[in-house]
């Protein structure tokens, strides 16, 4: 309380001292643009930036790593702009900075919040040792969309599972005192629903309503906020009309004032300038006067703010409170990472050399790679599999990748630092041989381009064949490209890119005992191979550790616990399909063609959200629903492992508000608790609903809890599991 005092009189005295350009500059975010160890710039936008810089017009930079680099230019800024304050330093530190964790998506499928807390810690661990101060993560967006590509960074498409993973990152990232140098300021993106993007294509307009934006979009920013999120990204897409960037109602009314959020909100890349060709600003000027006023605090690289901020303000179009209130939340931020008391804290060349792909992380990034591989499925128990007992082929490119395990958005990683599945199974002394089949990919994919499929080559299929023909089993490894999800990255199709289904019907009609190792950054439409290969393990994009951890699913080493996040669809033309939706006014079977459903598709999905199998069995029992408590409602169900090892079960509760003012969907996640049960043991599981559980928003964004019927289910996914009711009065 004291420091909040100290601090906000901080703010307070250099908000006198500060002109209004240098205020406005603080609102300014440029990229890294120089080799700061060569000389200064000369000439074009960089001695612009260069000079910027100097005059105190840039408030942080993004995209400047590496104590030596970031030292300097701090240096700059202290020791020659007139009040020397310090640049906060950004960058994407999604899942990892050099030793990288899995996808996003993949860790939401450990449903495990201190394995998702731990991991992001020791991003910011890495991070903070190369000088960065600032993530542009969590990315909260809430997808039902698996043709996103962004899809591979969010939690998934559930809200209630969705909103624990924000606290759990922010939380993992900020520590408890974020003035240490080793943590980093958190950043939930992007404010909203961005995920919601029309089509799944990239960038594009959302258009939702009220319940869905404040029922499904919103709690998972407000949790971000509820756990002390630093600061908040706006993003690229319109939201019914307007651009969020320039959305007042969300910024200001919502975030700002419901929420009473006193950290700051940048802009995405460019996203102010971006207003112009929405149609919603005439030009940057305008696009500046938009943002600050709907409540944009940091101009992310489009320069509107530092060109025309002080001009609108001067010319009456802009109040100068509106600026001071962003000003004071940017240089807030700043005291609380400490960077006034000494600007270089995060600047330790010896912790640079010692912490990079250390040890330790390499063992966390592993044991989170564990936790998120979904056994999708596993008919008469092929997996796992004996060790030296069988002749094992390993078929397929991503076999042999040391690259796309390590997925999109890795900017500070480097190429090929993955285990690929070779090595792993070579760690574990596993005898195998291999076949690449053809090629997936024609060329050396990159973070910036489109990745080249190869449609027509099919060299390399007869020699796979050949090797599967004269093996017991057969690991397929198949997937995606590690640049085939991320920004840019929308599909239409979400089948195994390139010759892949050719190459595993081709192997399958030789050798039926298959193991489809699955790589990939989205949900994926894999209707045949659910159908025809025996056992699948879903491995997504695991991380440096890839290769290891899957070895050790697949020999037993580790009993998968992992449950999917998201949806699989049967078929593209069922997205977007998640579990949470409404019920239409003819939900069931008819005689006739007159009820909801397709005349060539089934309504179901291929694997529901919140699936996955173990190498045991876990039994369901003695539903109990108490309704005895005043303020609370307790559901309780006994789960016993009846399988032969010990193994981790996910207990989900899900609840449906049978009639409601504003309707409920069909089934919506309320609690979970991951138990691990030796065989034969069994554990009783209690939940508590309150008024938290039981609520929603209606269209006035009140949250209000309405009497009447609860179905509740208790099980193993979001399809099975023990049901009852009981009536809230
Ligand atoms: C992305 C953001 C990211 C920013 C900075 C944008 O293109 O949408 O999520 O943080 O770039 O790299």
């Amino acid at each position: 309380m004291a420091q909040e005092k100290s601090i906000e009189k901080n703010i307070d005295s250099l908000l006198q001292q500060m002109t209004l350009e240098e205020k406005v500059g603080q609102m300014n975010q440029y990229n890294g643009f120089w080799d700061v160890t060569g000389p200064a710039p000369q000439g074009g936008n960089a001695e612009i930036k260069y000079e910027h810089l100097k005059k105190g017009l840039v408030g942080s930079m993004l995209n400047v790593v590496g104590t030596e680099e970031v030292r300097k230019l701090q240096k700059l800024v202290v020791e020659e702009t007139r009040l020397g304050i310090p640049l906060i330093f950004g960058y994407d530190v999604i899942h990892g900075y050099k030793t990288l964790a899995p996808i996003p998506l993949a860790e939401a499928a450990s449903w495990d919040m201190e394995a998702i807390e731990n991991s992001a810690k020791i991003a910011a661990q890495e991070a903070s040792a190369v000088g960065l101060n600032w993530t542009f993560a969590p990315m909260v967006d809430i997808s039902r969309d698996p043709r996103w590509g962004r899809v591979m960074e969010g939690g998934g498409e559930d809200t209630y599972l969705g909103a624990e993973i924000a606290k759990a990152r922010v939380k993992g990232f900020q520590g408890d005192d974020l003035s240490k140098p080793n943590t980093l300021a958190a950043c939930a993106k992007h404010f909203a629903a961005y995920g919601f993007a029309e089509a799944g294509k990239e960038y594009n307009t959302a258009d939702i309503g009220t319940s869905t934006l404040y029922n499904a979009v919103l709690p998972p920013f407000k949790a971000a906020v509820d756990a002390d999120v630093k600061t908040l990204m706006n993003g690229f897409n319109i939201l019914n009309g307007i651009p969020v960037t320039g959305n007042k109602m969300l910024q200001r009314d919502i975030l700002k004032e419901k929420w009473g959020f006193d950290g700051f909100v940048i802009s995405d890349w460019s996203s102010v300038g971006e207003m112009v060709p929405h149609g919603f600003a005439e030009d940057l000027k305008h696009a500046a006067e938009l943002g600050v006023k709907a409540g944009s605090d940091m101009d992310m690289e489009s320069s509107a703010y530092v060109l025309h901020l002080v001009e609108n303000v001067k010319e009456g179009k802009v109040d100068e409170s509106l600026i001071d209130d962003a000003v004071r939340r940017i240089l807030r931020v700043k005291f609380e990472l400490g960077l006034f008391e000494d600007p270089y804290k995060y600047c330790n060349e010896e912790r640079e050399k010692e912490e990079l792909y250390h040890e330790d992380h390499q063992a966390a990034v592993l044991d989170m790679a564990l936790k998120s591989i979904v056994l999708l499925k596993n008919d008469d128990n092929l997996l796992p599999l004996k060790k030296d007992q069988q002749k094992i082929a390993v078929i397929g490119q991503l076999a042999n990748d040391n690259n796309s395990s390590l997925g999109s958005w890795r900017l500070g990683s480097d190429n090929n630092t993955g285990v690929s599945v070779l090595e792993g199974l070579k760690n574990q002394s596993i005898n195998f041989s291999y076949e690449q089949g053809p090629r997936i990919f024609n060329e050396e994919a990159n973070f910036l381009n489109e990745v080249k499929v190869n449609e027509t080559d099919t060299s390399g299929m007869q020699e796979a064949v050949a090797l599967a023909k004269e093996s017991d089993v057969v690991l397929m490894v198949l997937g995606e490209h590690g640049f085939q999800s991320g920004e840019g990255r929308s599909r239409t199709q979400l089948d195994l890119p390139g010759l892949q289904l050719d190459l595993l019907k081709a192997v399958h009609e030789v050798n039926k005992n298959i193991v489809l190792i699955l790589m990939n950054g989205r949900p994926l439409a894999i209707h045949w191979e659910a159908e025809n290969i025996p056992a699948i393990l879903e491995t997504w994009q695991l991380g440096s550790q890839a290769g290891n951890a899957i070895t050790e699913a697949l020999f037993g080493d580790y009993n998968p616990s992992g449950k999917l996040p998201m949806t699989f669809p049967r078929s593209v033309g069922q997205v977007p399909i998640y579990y949470n939706h409404f019920s239409t006014g003819r939900p069931d079977p008819e005689s006739t063609v007159f009820w909801t459903h397709y005349g060539d598709e089934k309504n179901e999905p291929l694997f529901p959200f919140g699936h996955g199998l173990s190498y045991t069995t876990f039994k369901y029992t003695d539903l109990e629903i108490d309704t005895n408590n005043q303020n609370s409602i307790e559901v309780s169900a006994t789960i016993q492992n009846i399988g032969k090892v010990t193994g981790k079960e996910v207990v989900q509760l899900y609840i449906h508000d049978k009639v409601a003012s504003v309707v409920r969907p069909v089934k919506e996640l309320k609690g979970f608790q991951k138990i691990s049960l030796a065989p034969g043991a069994s554990q009783k599981v209690t939940f508590i609903l309150t008024d938290k559980e039981l609520g929603f928003y209606n269209h006035d964004y009140e949250f209000v809890v309405e009497p009447g019927t609860f179905g509740v289910m208790v099980g193993t996914n979001s399809q099975e599991g023990l049901t009852g009711t009981f009536v809230l009065n």
